[in-house]
């Protein structure tokens, strides 16, 4: 059950000169859930992540985060939220333990350092040197940074981004653990099938300004309803297809069919009529759009354009 909402952004506007880096943003973020802010580089999320903690003052609009407003109250917020910090913020030579230790002594009740480096995969490497470590394990480390004073609401600004796929699932893996045990979850990615994967919610910005906001699956099927059905058939052609409901195209190669339709039950309807024409299908898939698709249909280009 999400509950209550613990970010509350109104009407944010926040430029630098004469670029305006957020334009009249609003959103929620509800207790519990990983939201996610999602566009491209430049559209304003940093911008916007950075209002929201308390370290960069808004033009204007209202933010409120657990019920204080962040640039009025920032050390009131500081001990109730977790933010990720930037590589360039630690030194080459500081231990992973000295580190852990440093951020503990900020905060009057914090974690067990040992137990937090154990949980995030990093117990081996506590004397190592944060130079050595590899991109992922300075992800997981700053993650536990982030963790330490168990936060109630932790920011996560593009926490992936030049990972490599292997160490990218295990920080999402990472990042659910964290709303599992009943934390609410504030990121940014430009990276769509992470938030995808991740985010219970998402809110898109582009050029500033917040375009939309649900469920990825609930924009999926709002916005690019159409679904495709790819088969192979031995010899001969089932009979039929076009009179299938929802259908809107069909096409040929050899013995593979691409059929194209939409609504919910589409697919359903197409393995049904398969299965009543008595034809022997040697291979079948199905092709769903994603939030990419989404993206590319609200703004009409395409997330890396
Ligand atoms: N400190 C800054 N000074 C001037 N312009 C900035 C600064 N930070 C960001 N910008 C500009 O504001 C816009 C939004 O940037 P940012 O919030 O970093 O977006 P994102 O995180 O989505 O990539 C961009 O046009 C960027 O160039
Ligand atoms: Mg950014």
């Amino acid at each position: 059950m999400l509950g209550r909402s613990v970010i509350e952004v109104a009407n944010l506007r926040k430029a630098y000169g004469s670029t305006v880096a957020v334009d009249d943003a609003s959103f929620e973020v509800r207790e519990g859930e990983i939201f996610g802010l999602i566009g491209p580089n430049g559209a304003g999320k940093t911008t916007t992540m950075e209002c929201v903690e308390g370290i960069r003052r808004p033009d204007g609009g209202r933010i409120t985060v657990l019920g204080l407003e962040p640039y009025k109250s920032p050390y009131e917020l500081q001990h109730r939220i977790g933010v990720q910090l930037q590589q360039a913020q630690l030194q080459k030579r500081i231990k992973v333990w000295e580190a852990v230790d440093l951020w503990s002594s900020l905060y009057p009740r914090p974690l067990d350092g040992d137990e937090l480096l154990e949980q995030l995969g990093l117990a081996d490497k506590r004397g190592a040197w944060f130079m050595t470590l590899s991109g992922g394990q300075k992800q997981r480390l700053f993650i536990a940074l982030a963790l330490i004073n168990d936060p109630e609401v932790v920011f996560l600004d593009e926490l992936t981004t030049g990972l490599d796929p292997q160490a990218r699932r295990k920080i999402w893996s990472l990042v659910t653990g964290i709303r599992d045990r009943g934390k609410t979850v504030f990121l940014t990615t430009h990276l769509m099938e992470e938030a995808e994967r991740l985010c219970d919610r998402v809110a898109i910005i582009e050029h500033g300004r917040v375009i939309e906001i649900d469920a990825p699956t609930a924009l999926v099927e709002q916005h690019c309803p159409e679904r495709s059905v790819v088969f192979t058939a031995d010899a001969s052609p089932p009979a039929g297809l076009d009179s299938i409901e929802g259908i809107e195209s069909v096409s040929v190669e050899g013995f593979t069919y691409r059929l194209e339709g939409r609504g919910e039950d589409f697919v359903t309807r197409v393995i049904h009529h398969l299965s009543a024409s008595d034809i022997h299908v040697r291979d079948l898939r199905t092709v769903l759009p994603t939030l990419e698709d989404v993206f590319l249909k609200l703004t009409g280009h395409g997330i890396r354009d």
